[in-house]
């Protein structure tokens, strides 16, 4: 085993981490450890632009930006969160120009902006241009430029370090009220090398994650193999806390049967989703801005559409996003990328024929709590000192139950940030903690029992069965009876996996051994999700309660908490459902108190 010292490590090469890796590595001795190499991460596959009211193209304001955010969010969004996110947009798409990103141009040579789903005038009036783009490869573009800023930077990273555990020390502290609590404090990570299938222990003052989401507990998803939750599962298997892990995004187009990702650019652009009687069905759903609703409020009407019979193909079991009365010029220039999609993995020409589309599984709404520095929360109250998170691993809450489309890549560079300053500060003010004796061990126990167990179980088979329940039962709708299937597989799923067998007992690249230890971080975060849905009694955002079809702020007003922990607590605000220990936190109003949400 090796030891390395960083004053920050950043978990994680994607937007937000390296946005953080610029800030934090100008100042203090900085690393940036990640599963893939840098130019693999998710953020390449983020497509139709980031928003921040420029109003290049139209009047626009970071007032109406803030409110559409609430409003989209479903009005559990943290406000003062939004606030800074919608304001600081405006410097994030021009620190990103000066970084050399190609975004496209007016004709005055002003950067361009398009429509995004629920992104509007004036509090709702009409849909705004103000989204930022690069054709449809917005993410990829934003990905190469701030990788090419590290490397500019001398930013070091360490490929294929798979980050596997969270250091962390306690201490005795008192909270402001007084009383006593132990304090964690963050000393390191360790990380297992694939390459050589060795340990090295990191310790350093600060450490961000930004390891992304966890799309692939789902069957149908945009999400990349990767992402499988990691920086979440080592949060909470350390006892620290998931917040509003039950709102989960279904983008509405993906391929159908494939969930590749169909920007929404497309309806930006003017695509309109059609049903199998060729009516524009968004019109009865969401009157006002029709196709360019939230993304919760389309992918429901889809499915809805699907469910009453009105569904295309052989099963009745997509819609079709028509481009067909766009000028193939416009298509090229806009939307090459996801045009050349539909033709080679569906055969379909969005020249000539509307394109197959369903919902797919895309955004954790939920993560790793934060206050908007990005520190991580341990409870309500505290923080957890030299500890930070940003970007899809982090909720700091600006998407609240339903982020509005190219707020994510704006998330990532605000927060992403913010992140590298507060991480970096810390690390000039604070002493390096001593490391736990025998730092390893329990990474090493992980790997062992993945490793030694022999019970034939096979984590494909596993895997695939997790993806389907979740598919079959935690999408778009959702009842009591859904959830509790999917709770009993998970229980079933839990058994099966202390039985698992990794056929690959070497120590080089060994993605056997790296499928399995992601797979003991789906079924952990599967679960906290399906706990969390199953303890929201209400539907609001992307999470929809058939059994509970109305929005009820008077009892759900607030974030959920889900601990890893067995403790029993005398709080009744506080439940336990299958060892998970849920609590709430409230939600931060500042201008906007909750309304019906109308579109
Ligand atoms: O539709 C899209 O291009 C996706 C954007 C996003 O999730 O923000």
């Amino acid at each position: 085993m090796q030891v390395h010292k960083y004053d920050v490590i950043i978990v994680g090469a994607g937007g937000a981490g390296m946005r953080a890796a610029i800030e934090a590595g100008q100042n203090v001795r900085t690393a940036v450890l990640t599963k893939l190499y840098p130019t693999r991460s998710h953020t390449g596959a983020a497509q139709g632009g980031m928003c921040a009211a420029l109003a290049n193209v139209e009047e626009d304001n970071w007032e109406w930006h803030t409110f559409d955010t609430v409003k989209g969010g479903d009005y559990l969004v943290d406000q003062d969160a939004a606030e800074i996110m919608a304001k600081e947009a405006i410097d994030a798409v021009i620190d990103l120009e000066k970084m050399g990103l190609p975004f496209n141009r007016t004709p005055e040579g002003r950067i361009d902006q398009r429509r995004f789903g629920g992104h509007t005038r004036d509090h709702g009036k009409a849909p705004v241009r103000r989204s930022c783009y690069a054709a449809d490869r917005t993410g990829h573009m934003i990905l190469q430029t701030l990788y090419q800023n590290c490397v500019k930077h001398n930013v070091e990273f360490y490929n294929e370090y798979y980050v596997l555990d969270l250091l962390t020390v306690e201490e005795d502290a008192t909270r402001e009220d007084g009383t006593p609590y132990k304090q964690k404090r963050i000393a390191g990570v360790v990380s297992y090398d694939l390459a050589t299938g060795e340990l090295h222990v990191f310790q350093a003052k600060s450490v961000i994650l930004a390891t992304g989401g966890a799309g692939k507990v789902f069957k149908t998803t945009s999400n990349a193999h990767t992402l499988t939750g990691d920086g979440m599962g080592i949060a909470f298997r350390r006892g620290i806390p998931l917040e509003d892990m039950e709102f989960f995004q279904f983008h509405p187009t993906g391929l159908a049967g494939l969930g590749i990702l169909l920007s929404e650019a497309a309806r930006g652009e003017g695509a309109i989703l059609r049903n199998s009687e060729g009516e524009r069905f968004m019109e009865r759903y969401a009157p006002t801005i029709k196709d360019l609703a939230p993304r919760d409020i389309v992918a429901r009407s889809m499915a809805n559409e699907v469910r009453e019979g009105r569904g295309c193909g052989p099963n009745k079991d997509y819609v079709l996003l028509d481009l067909t009365h766009l000028e193939p010029a416009h298509i090229d220039a806009k939307l090459p990328d996801i045009t050349e999609f539909a033709r080679t993995y569906l055969g379909v020409e969005p020249y000539t024929e509307p394109v197959p589309v369903f919902p797919t599984a895309h955004y954790a709404m939920g993560g790793v709590p934060t206050n908007v520095s990005t520190e991580v929360l341990q409870d309500n109250d505290t923080i957890i000192p030299g500890l930070f998170a940003a970007g899809e691993v982090a909720c700091v809450s600006v998407h609240g139950s339903n982020r509005l489309g190219t707020n994510s890549l704006l998330d990532i560079n605000v927060f992403g940030k913010r992140a590298g300053v507060a991480a970096a500060a810390y690390a000039q003010r604070a002493d390096f903690v001593d490391l736990p004796e025998n730092p390893e061990a329990g990474t090493i126990a992980l790997l062992e029992h993945v490793r030694i167990s022999d019970g034939g179980e096979k984590v494909a088979a596993i895997r695939k069965e997790l993806q389907d329940t979740m598919d079959a039962n935690m999408q778009v709708f959702r009842t009591a009876e859904s959830i509790d299937k999917v709770l009993a597989d998970i229980a079933s799923f839990e058994e099966r996996y202390s039985r698992i067998t990794v056929q690959d007992k070497g120590k080089r690249f060994n993605l056997d051994l790296l499928e399995a230890v992601e797979l003991g971080f789906l079924l952990e975060l599967a679960k906290v999700m399906t706990v969390a849905a199953l303890h929201r009694q209400e539907s609001r955002g992307g999470h929809y309660r058939e059994d509970f079809p109305e929005r009820d702020d008077e009892n759900f007003m607030k974030h959920s908490m889900a601990y890893k922990d067995a403790e029993v607590t005398a709080d009744s605000s506080q439940e336990h459902i299958a060892g998970i220990r849920l609590g709430t936190k409230p939600v931060v109003v500042t201008r906007y108190q909750p309304m019906v949400r109308k579109y």
